[in-house]
C-alpha cells in the first residue's frame, strides 16, 4: 500500500541550478540576530519577536543558506500554518525569499491553512505554528521546516541554520506583490508559481488509503453512537467537518470549537487533561459521549477519552503497537519496529519484548523518529506528550488517531479482520456478542491490556515559565548528583539502578545528542525524569516524568496519583525544586 507517493511533491532533484527568472530579485542587507536557535520543535517566540525587523527573514534566508542548492532550486515546497496571528504576514515573507532563492513553485494552503501532518505528507516544506502555545498579538508564533521525507529537520540542518543566523548579511528577496491567499488557483510570477491548494484533500486521500472510510461511516452515521471532536479552534477545525461529518457521516454537533480563530478562541490549544478541560468534563459527565478526542494548535498532537476514561499518550501507543498487524490493514506484514521517546512510559517496551520487536528510545522530539523510519526500522511510535504516528508521514498525527481508535463500537464482526486497531481489538473481544449485548468499551480495552502487560503508572508535572536562572541551577544540581551516583544508592524505599543524562546515539547515521534529560531509574523499574522543555518561548518549564510498573491487577484500578505519591515526592525532595525555583504547586498535571 503506496500512500505518500502519489502526494510526493518533493523538491525536484534537477541538477540544473537556474536563477529565477522573469522576476526581480532585491538583495536586502540585514545584521545576525541573536537567539535564533530552534528548540524541540522548530523557532519559537513571541509575535512581538518575530515582528522585529527582518527578524523571520534572516531565518528563512538561514535556511536556505543551509541546504544544498539542488534541494530547492526549481523544486516545489509545500506552506502552511495552523491558522494563528502573523501567519497572513508571514506567508507572505516566506514566499518572497523562497522566490528570492530560486524555489520553483510554492504551494500554499487556502488562507495559510494546513495542519502539520498534511505538510508532512507532501514531503517537506514549511509549517507556520507554534504547536499548541497560546496565538494572538501578545502570544506565540513559531516556524518549522520540515525535510525531504517530511520529517521535521534533523539536528544536523538545524545547528547549519543556527549557524548561518549568526554571520547572516543579505536576504534575498523577490519583487513580487502579496499573494492572494483566499482564492485556490496558481498565480505566475516568470518561472516562480504559487499555488493555492485546498489544504484538505490531498490529506483526506491518503487517509483514506490508510484505513476503510465505509466501515467508519457505518459507526459514525449510527445515531446511538455519540463521538465527539474537539478542534479548540485550531487547525483541525478545517479538517474536521469535511472528514469526519462531510465524508464520514458524524453530525455536525459531533465537532466542538470547529472554527480555526488566530487567538484559538483565547485557548491554549493544547490536548491534556488540563487546557482541553472542556472535553474532559462533557466525557466524564454521567452518559456522557462513547468516544472523544481532541487536537493541538497544528494538528498532530491528540488526546483520547472514553466515556469517564482517559487513556495515557504511553498507553495508547502500547495498546496500538499491541493490536496493529491483526488491525490495520497498513501494518497486515506486522510492525518492523517500535519507538517512543525517553521519559515515555515503558509499556510500549513490554509490547515490543511480547512481539519480538526491534524497539528504539530516543530523546524528546518527533525528529528522531524519521531516520528510523527512512531505514525501515520503525512502523509505530509515540511520545507522552500526546503525540502517536507511524511511518504512513514523518510527524505524529492527530487525526489519523482518532480515526484509528473510533471504530471500536463496530459490532459486525466479519468485516473486521484487518481493518483499524481499535475495531480489530473489539472485534476479539465481542467474539460472542449478539445484538443488544453490552460493548466493550475504551476502559475495557486499555484495562484488558493492563492485565497482559502490567500497568505502567505514569504522570508528568509541569512548571511553566520559572524564571531560567533557578532551572538552570536545578538542572546543574541534578547533573552533579547523578555524575557522582551508584548503583545500590537508597533513595526512600527505592534502590537506585543507574542515574544519568540521557545520551542518544542515532542507529542510521551514528549522531550523537547528550543532555537530553536526567534519569534516575531504581531496580524495581520505577523512573524520575527530568528535562527542561525545548518547545516553551518564555522562561524555563521544567518537566518531571515519574513512572512505576505495577503487574499486580489488583492495584490497576489505583489513581496514578496516589500510586505514584510517594515518587512524587521523592522527585520534589531530590531535585530540591521548590528552593530553586520557588514553585510549590505545578502548572499543569498530565
Ligand atoms: C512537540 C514535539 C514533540 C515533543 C513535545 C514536547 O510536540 O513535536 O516531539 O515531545 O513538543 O517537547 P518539550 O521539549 O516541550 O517537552
Ligand atoms: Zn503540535
Amino acid at each position: 500500500l503506496s500512500v505518500s507517493s502519489s502526494l510526493s511533491v518533493k523538491a525536484s532533484s534537477s541538477t540544473a541550478i537556474a536563477e529565477p527568472e522573469g522576476i526581480k530579485i532585491n538583495s536586502v542587507s540585514t545584521k545576525p540576530i541573536e537567539g535564533q536557535k530552534t528548540g524541540t520543535s522548530g523557532l519559537r517566540k513571541k509575535v512581538k519577536i518575530f515582528k522585529e525587523e527582518n527578524y523571520l527573514a534572516n531565518w528563512i534566508q538561514a535556511l536556505f543558506n543551509s541546504l544544498p542548492p539542488e534541494d530547492y532550486k526549481n523544486g516545489v515546497l509545500v506552506l502552511g500554518g495552523d491558522g494563528r496571528y502573523f501567519n497572513r504576514e508571514a506567508s507572505q515573507i516566506i514566499i518572497k525569499i523562497a522566490a528570492g532563492n530560486g524555489v520553483g513553485k510554492i504551494l500554499v494552503g487556502k488562507e495559510g491553512i494546513m495542519s502539520t501532518p498534511a505538510v508532512s505528507a507532501a514531503n517537506g516544506g514549511f509549517i507556520m505554528s507554534a504547536s499548541h502555545n497560546p496565538g494572538g498579538p501578545e502570544y506565540d508564533w513559531g516556524i518549522k521546516f520540515n525535510y525531504n521525507s517530511g520529517q521535521p529537520a534533523p539536528e544536523s540542518i538545524t545547528d547549519k541554520i543556527y549557524g548561518n543566523t549568526l554571520s547572516i548579511s543579505e536576504i534575498k528577496m523577490a519583487d513580487i506583490p502579496d499573494v492572494d491567499l483566499s482564492t485556490l488557483g496558481v498565480t505566475k510570477y516568470g518561472n516562480f508559481s504559487v499555488e493555492v491548494v485546498d489544504p484538505v484533500s490531498d490529506y483526506l486521500e491518503l487517509m483514506e488509503n490508510v484505513f476503510d472510510f465505509e466501515l467508519i461511516k457505518s459507526l459514525l452515521s449510527q445515531s446511538d453512537f455519540r463521538f465527539i471532536f474537539d478542534a479548540m479552534h485550531a487547525v483541525t477545525g478545517a479538517y474536521a467537518k469535511p472528514i469526519f461529518v462531510d465524508k464520514l457521516g458524524a453530525s455536525l454537533d459531533s465537532i466542538s470549537n470547529g472554527v480555526p480563530l488566530e487567538d484559538f478562541g483565547h485557548g491554549h490549544p493544547d490536548p491534556n487533561l488540563t487546557y482541553a478541560k472542556d472535553l474532559v468534563d462533557i466525557m466524564y459527565a454521567e452518559n456522557g459521549p462513547d468516544f472523544g478526542a481532541a487536537s493541538d494548535g497544528d494538528g498532530d498532537r491528540n488526546m483520547v477519552l472514553g466515556r469517564g476514561f482517559f487513556v495515557t499518550p504511553s498507553d495508547s501507543v502500547a495498546i496500538i503497537a499491541a493490536n496493529a498487524q491483526e488491525a490495520i490493514p497498513y501494518f497486515t506484514s506486522g510492525p518492523k519496529g517500535l519507538a517512543r521517546s525517553m521519559p515515555t512510559s515503558g509499556a510500549l517496551d513490554r509490547v515490543a519484548e511480547k512481539l519480538n520487536l526491534p524497539f528504539f528510545e530516543v530523546p524528546t522530539g518527533w525528529k528522531f523518529f524519521g531516520n528510523l523510519m527512512d531505514a525501515g526500522k520503525l512502523s509505530i511510535c509515540g511520545e507522552e506528550s500526546f503525540g502517536t504516528g507511524s511511518d504512513h508521514i514523518r510527524e505524529k498525527d492527530g487525526i489519523w488517531n482518532a480515526l484509528l481508535q473510533i471504530p471500536y463500537r463496530i459490532t459486525n464482526l466479519s468485516k473486521c479482520r484487518a481493518v483499524l486497531a481499535w475495531l480489530s481489538i473489539i472485534a476479539y473481544r465481542n467474539k460472542d456478542k449478539k445484538p443488544g449485548d453490552k460493548l466493550v468499551s475504551v476502559a475495557d480495552v486499555v484495562k484488558e491490556h493492563w492485565e497482559t502487560y502490567g500497568r505502567n503508572f505514569f504522570s508528568r508535572y509541569d512548571y511553566e515559565e520559572c524564571e531560567s536562572e533557578g532551572a538552570n541551577k536545578m538542572i546543574q544540581y541534578l547533573r552533579d548528583l547523578v555524575s557522582k551516583g551508584k548503583p545500590g544508592d537508597k533513595y526512600g524505599n527505592y534502590t537506585l539502578q543507574f542515574a544519568d543524562d540521557f545520551t542518544y546515539t542515532d542507529p542510521v547515521d551514528g549522531s550523537v545528542v547528550s543532555k537530553q534529560g536526567i534519569r534516575f531509574v531504581f531496580t524495581d523499574g520505577s523512573r524520575i525524569i527530568f528535562r527542561l522543555s525545548g518547545t516553551g518561548s518564555a522562561g524555563a518549564t521544567v518537566r518531571i516524568y515519574i513512572e512505576q510498573f505495577e503487574p499486580d491487577v489488583s492495584k490497576h484500578e489505583m489513581d496514578a496519583q496516589i500510586a505514584l505519591k510517594p515518587l512524587i515526592d521523592l522527585a520534589l525532595s531530590v531535585s530540591k525544586l521548590k528552593d530553586f525555583t520557588g514553585r510549590d504547586k505545578p502548572t499543569v498535571i498530565t
